[in-house]
């Protein structure tokens, strides 16, 4: 039962359309402020390979975690490593909540309007982990304790929002995650529809659509055209130096291997082995 509460309850949260008049606005403003680069690959997790947000969470939700055990069973003597964890968490949850907002500044709908609420939650558990540390500095252990718990309730239910937007919408979630490709050869085009540096076109195959260029010096190539970031269509981008920039966040793919050149995708893209023979175009995927 409580589950289907819950559901119901999340998914008119995410048709609540008012959220947009301020959700709109601080994404873009957010968007702006993460420039596209060294600053949002670092957020996003393009160095790593793989979203960095989810993975900082780790950080202030154990520091939390370990301090409200210590305020529950070790008494007076966890006090001072009690306080010295709801610090942690209160300076670990800042590089946290900026990789969170460079990956919320994409979504649009109601992502956009589930992600505001997951981080207008954590916003307020953090400032009440902020009143607990001070609390705690001044001698007002109770407070402390408190204030502690109450972030600490808040902050689960803004997990369960992080969850959600993950595992059930699939935020940042590669979408080739699922692929489960052939390594037969398809007939895609003729060759003359692929003039040497003009313009890419996107053909099916199976259940993929892959994106095909031909370069100035004549080499074909074939990437799949469903960007792995959120799916936009990299046919419609620009081609320019070897890559492909998605059209939807500017993510740069290389042409040659897919590999990322910049975010905020953080994984490459499907590559397919492409073939010229008799005047047509055949691709399979590597
Ligand atoms: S869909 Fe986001 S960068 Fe391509």
């Amino acid at each position: 039962m409580a589950p289907r509460v819950i559901e119901q309850a999340l998914g008119r949260l995410g048709k609540a359309a008012a959220l947009d008049a301020v959700a709109k606005p601080l994404a873009k403003k957010i968007a702006a402020l993460i420039p596209h680069g060294v600053v949002k690959d670092a957020l996003s997790g393009t160095w790593l390979g793989h979203p960095l947000h989810p993975m900082l969470t780790d950080l202030p939700i154990g520091c939390w975690t370990n301090a409200m055990a210590l305020d529950l069973l070790a008494g007076e003597q966890g006090r001072a490593g009690a306080r010295f964890l709801v610090g942690m968490g209160v300076v670990t949850a800042l590089p946290t909540a900026a990789s969170g907002l460079a990956d919320w500044s994409d979504t649009l709908g109601e992502e956009r309007r589930l992600g505001f609420a997951h981080a207008a939650g954590n916003t307020v558990a953090l400032s009440c982990y902020g009143l607990s540390w001070l609390a705690r500095r001044k001698g007002d252990h109770r407070r402390g304790v408190a204030l502690g718990l109450l972030g600490g309730a808040i902050a689960t239910g803004s997990a369960y929002l992080g969850g959600h937007l993950a595992w059930r919408r699939g935020v940042n979630v590669d979408r080739h995650a699922w692929d489960h490709p052939s390594d037969k050869w398809t007939d895609v085009a003729p060759e003359d529809a692929l003039a040497p540096g003009g313009p890419p076109i996107a053909v099916g195959v199976g259940h993929d659509q892959v994106l095909l260029v031909r370069e100035g010096d004549g080499a074909v190539r074939a990437l799949s055209d469903v960007c792995g970031h959120a799916g936009g269509p990299l046919h419609e981008g620009t081609i320019e130096r070897g890559c492909v920039t998605c059209p939807w966040h500017g993510s740069v793919f290389r042409l040659d291997d897919g590999g990322v050149a910049h975010g905020p995708a953080t994984g490459p893209q499907p590559v397919y082995e492409a073939e010229l023979a008799a005047g047509r175009v055949s691709v399979r995927r590597h």
